[in-house]
Parts: structure tokens; C-alpha cells; sequence
């Protein structure tokens, strides 16, 4: 077997444990696994690319220098990013991941038509549209990760002509592609489409607000797949058409589940204008109607300590307050003092999808407490206490209601619980911007502080209460 046959081989075993790593990531107990062998595939696949390459002995010295000096590079700064980015600006970083691989995929396509100049017609659909999709991916992750990290307006951006545009580029995009695959040795072709491909990635991210980016982003992820896909076809590579298409058809899944978690659809999201991500908290009981009941730590103390069953309901403040190791040994205390001990994971609760766990999970808590919503929802009548961290909307009675920004979502059933108290630090609003009936309810109680030292006052608290 030559090397070629034998790198198209690995590429096919790479593939393969991609799959399966996909399949490992469905079960927080196994998702580390799945992790690292897809990583690992993944760098099998350059090596033999690399091997390939070299035997194949086409690259100059100089080819090899900007290929090392672009790994190392590369490798650097995704480690960089991925150790030390904090898991709330986690979006922000996909993003930036799926600019990259959008643009990648975009460039090889374009390298391909530029290789063959006047070689006549071999320019086929899928180079076209690797262009499109990538470059539109390139720019729009672009756009989306400013809007997360600041830099570009939260709030959805309209000017004169913008609606105009948008149906104007895509009909652009698509006659550009024809020219393209009709005159692949046309560079006004090959440049126009891509700059009008760029210029529809600003322009489609732009009037979506903040809020909805987390979904934008699970989009742009499913498009940065397609493009992978179809540079596969133009490189008549079986591995980059598998992994694109797992990426693509991830990507697509984790949008429409994360669109109906929010009860909003995938369109009503990308025609934009909903939401501006978070707002500034509100001053310490401000607007807070007269029926709010505000308790302390000792308060709180009293209640979990003599309580049989407890469950957790973390949202996004634990993960801005970065106090999920407080939690784990609040939970802890409890646990070894005979309480049962339950965390409820609403599928969007926080800023990401799998924000929960991967933050509950960092805290070493055992999987077998972790319950999602359909499971623990009927447990809610027995559970003495219902600790709210940080999370309001994903909580929220008023989505059983029609008429407002999050009807029909389905929520954590935590009003059912006999008891219940809110660690936040204001009666300030949730990504949705609507009041939560549920501050107002008799049985709760609300701790206003931030989570991180809430959690920690609790803990001492329950201390001297257990002894
Ligand atoms: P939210 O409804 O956004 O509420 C978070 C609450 O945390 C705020 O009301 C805030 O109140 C509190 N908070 C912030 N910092 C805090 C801190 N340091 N200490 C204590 N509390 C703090 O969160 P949720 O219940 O997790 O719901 C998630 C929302 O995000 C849903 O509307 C969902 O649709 C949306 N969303 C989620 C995703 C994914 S995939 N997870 C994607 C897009 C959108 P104070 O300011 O008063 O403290």
C-alpha cells in the first residue's frame, strides 16, 4: 500500500472516531472522552497530512516554513484562548473559532480557482459555494463575537435599506455563483462574489440583537460545517465531508433545540430586533413591589439545614459570579449531612448551550445530582427548599401564560417546591427583560447578594447550624 492510500485510510479511521467522539459527548459522565479522542483523531489527520505532503514533495522550503510557523502560531493561540478565556465569554471564543473556520474553508476554494487559472471549466457548485458560505461565516462570527464582547452594539442595529440589503446580497451571492461555475476564469467573478458574501455576513448579523447571538452562533457553527463539507468536495477529501457535515448537522440540531427552548423560531430570530443580552443590575430591592420577602443568610441557613430535600437552580449569575465551588461544597455540607441534594439543569439556562454542567462539572459535582428539566420538574412538590442561584427567567411562572417575550417557554417548576429562596443581587430583569412573578410569591424568599459571596455566607451559616 503506498502512503497515499495508507493517509486516505487514517483520514477514514479519523472520521470514524469523530463519529464516535460525537456520540461520547452525549453524557457528561463520557463528553471528556469523546473530547479527547475527536482531538486526538483530529491531530492524527494533520500528521498524516503532513506525511502525505512531504511525500508527496510538492512544497518548497518556504511552503514549509509558513505551514510550521502557521501551526505553532495557531496551536498557540488556541491553547492560550482556551485555557484562560472565562467560561461566560465562552461564546465569544466559538465564535471567533467559527470565523476562522469559515474563512479557512473560503481560501481553499479560492486557492483552488486561482491555481487554475485558464485551465477552463473545473470550477464546480460546492467551490461556490464554500466561497459564499464560508465568507459569510468569516464575517457574520466576526460581527457576532464584537456584539457579545462589546465592541460592536448589543442592540440590534437597523439603518435605512438594511431589510432591502439583505434580500438584495443573497440574490447577489446566488448570481454570483453561476457566473462563477459558467466563467470559472473570471476574477471579477471570484472577487465580486466574495466581497458581496462578506458584505452579507455584516449585514445578517447586525440587526440581531444581543440576546439572540448565543443562537446566531450555534448558526454560524452549522455554516462553518457546510463550508468545511463542501471544501471537501473540492478537494475530493472523504474526512473533511464527514466532519464537516457532523459539525453541520451538530450545529443545526443545537440551534433548533436551543430556539425551542426559548420558544422562538429560527426565523423570528434572524429577522433580529429582539432582546440587547444583559442589562446593568438594577439598585438592591429597586422597583421591588412591597410583597418581596428579602431574607439573610441565617434565614436561608435554618431552612436548608433542616430540610430533607433540596434542589439546586443554577442560571446565568452563577456563572458570572464564577461561584460554582461554593455551590459544590454548600451541596457538599448538605450531602454529608443526609440532605438529598439535587441540581435542576434547564437546557438554556446561562449564556450557552451545556453552561450548567460544564460549570457544575468544573466543580466536581456527581453527575448522578445533575437532573434535567423533565426529571426533576416532578420532583419540585417534594423538595423543601428550591435554592435559586443566579437564574430568573428559565424560572419564570409568566412563561405558563400566553402574551409575553417568553410564553410558551418551558421552565423549571420551581414555584411548586414548598419552599423557595433567590441568591441574586437586585430585583433587576433576566436576558428577557420581563418581571419574574416568581420573587413575589409568598413562599419565596430573596437574598439579594451577589452569588459567590451568598453562597460562601450560607456555607458558614450552615456550619454552625450541623455543627
Ligand atoms: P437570566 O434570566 O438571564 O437571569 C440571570 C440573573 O442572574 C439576572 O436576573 C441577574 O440578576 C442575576 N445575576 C447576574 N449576576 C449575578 C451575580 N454576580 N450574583 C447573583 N446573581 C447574578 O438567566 P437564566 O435564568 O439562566 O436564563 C437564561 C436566559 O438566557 C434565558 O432567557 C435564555 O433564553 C437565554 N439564552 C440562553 C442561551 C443558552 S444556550 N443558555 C442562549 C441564548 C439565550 P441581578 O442583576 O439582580 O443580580
Amino acid at each position: 500500500m503506498n502512503v497515499s492510500d495508507t493517509v486516505h485510510y487514517v483520514f477514514l479511521a479519523a472520521a470514524a472516531c469523530f463519529v464516535i467522539g460525537l456520540h461520547l459527548m452525549n453524557h457528561p459522565r463520557t463528553a471528556r472522552r469523546g473530547n479527547t479522542l475527536s482531538a486526538g483523531a483530529m491531530t492524527v489527520a494533520i500528521a498524516a497530512t503532513v506525511w502525505l505532503v512531504a511525500d508527496e514533495g510538492t512544497i518548497s522550503r518556504t511552503g514549509w516554513f509558513v505551514l510550521a510557523s502557521g501551526g505553532l502560531v495557531g496551536a498557540a493561540l488556541g491553547l492560550y484562548a482556551a485555557r484562560e478565556v472565562r467560561m461566560t465569554a465562552m461564546p465569544q471564543l466559538v465564535s471567533l473559532f467559527n470565523a476562522v473556520g469559515g474563512g479557512a474553508a473560503a481560501l481553499i476554494a479560492v486557492n483552488d480557482l486561482l491555481r487554475i487559472e485558464n485551465a477552463g471549466a473545473r470550477v464546480s457548485l460546492p467551490g461556490a459555494l464554500d466561497i459564499v458560505i464560508g465568507a459569510v461565516t468569516f464575517s457574520g462570527s466576526l460581527v457576532a463575537a464584537g456584539k457579545l464582547q462589546g465592541l460592536v452594539s448589543g442592540a440590534p442595529v437597523v439603518f435605512p435599506g438594511a431589510r432591502s440589503l439583505n434580500v438584495l446580497l443573497p440574490v447577489s451571492s446566488v448570481a454570483g455563483s453561476v457566473w462563477l461555475v459558467l466563467a470559472p476564469d473570471s476574477r471579477t467573478a471570484l472577487y465580486g462574489l466574495v466581497a458581496v458574501a462578506l458584505l452579507f455576513g455584516v449585514t445578517l448579523v447586525l440587526p440581531i440583537g444581543g440576546a439572540d447571538m448565543p443562537v446566531v452562533i450555534a448558526l454560524l457553527n452549522a455554516f462553518t460545517g457546510s463550508a468545511v463539507a463542501m471544501a471537501g468536495f473540492v478537494l475530493n477529501e472523504t474526512a473533511l465531508i464527514v466532519a464537516g457535515m457532523l459539525v453541520s448537522s451538530s450545529g443545526g440540531i443545537l440551534t433548533k433545540l436551543m430556539a425551542d427552548a426559548m420558544n422562538r423560531s429560527i426565523a423570528g430570530i434572524m429577522v433580529g430586533g429582539f432582546g440587547t443580552g444583559d442589562s446593568a443590575p438594577a439598585a438592591a430591592g429597586s422597583g421591588a413591589p412591597a410583597r418581596v420577602r428579602p431574607v439573610s443568610a441565617d434565614d436561608v441557613a435554618v431552612q436548608l439545614a433542616y430540610a430533607s430535600k433540596v434542589v439546586f437552580v443554577p442560571g446565568y449569575g452563577l456563572a458570572a459570579a464564577q461561584a460554582q465551588h461554593e455551590l459544590g461544597d454548600l451541596a457538599k455540607l448538605l450531602t454529608d449531612h443526609g440532605i438529598d441534594v439535587s441540581y435542576a439543569v434547564h437546557p438554556v439556562a446561562g449564556r450557552m448551550p451545556g453552561h450548567m454542567n460544564v460549570l457544575l462539572a468544573e466543580a466536581n459535582v456527581p453527575y448522578t445530582q445533575l437532573k434535567e428539566m423533565d426529571e426533576i420538574n416532578p420532583e419540585f412538590p417534594q423538595a423543601d427548599v428550591a435554592l435559586v442561584i443566579g437564574a430568573n427567567d428559565v424560572t419564570n411562572p409568566i412563561a405558563r401564560r400566553p402574551g409575553n417575550a417568553i410564553s410558551g417557554m418551558p421552565i423549571l417548576d420551581v414555584d411548586k417546591a414548598r419552599s423557595v429562596v433567590v441568591i441574586k443581587r437586585s430585583m433587576g430583569h433576566g436576558y428577557a427583560g420581563v418581571d419574574n412573578e416568581l420573587y413575589t410569591d409568598p413562599k419565596t424568599g430573596m437574598f439579594f447578594t451577589d452569588a459567590k459571596k451568598g453562597l460562601s455566607e450560607l456555607k458558614a451559616a450552615v456550619t454552625e447550624f450541623v455543627g
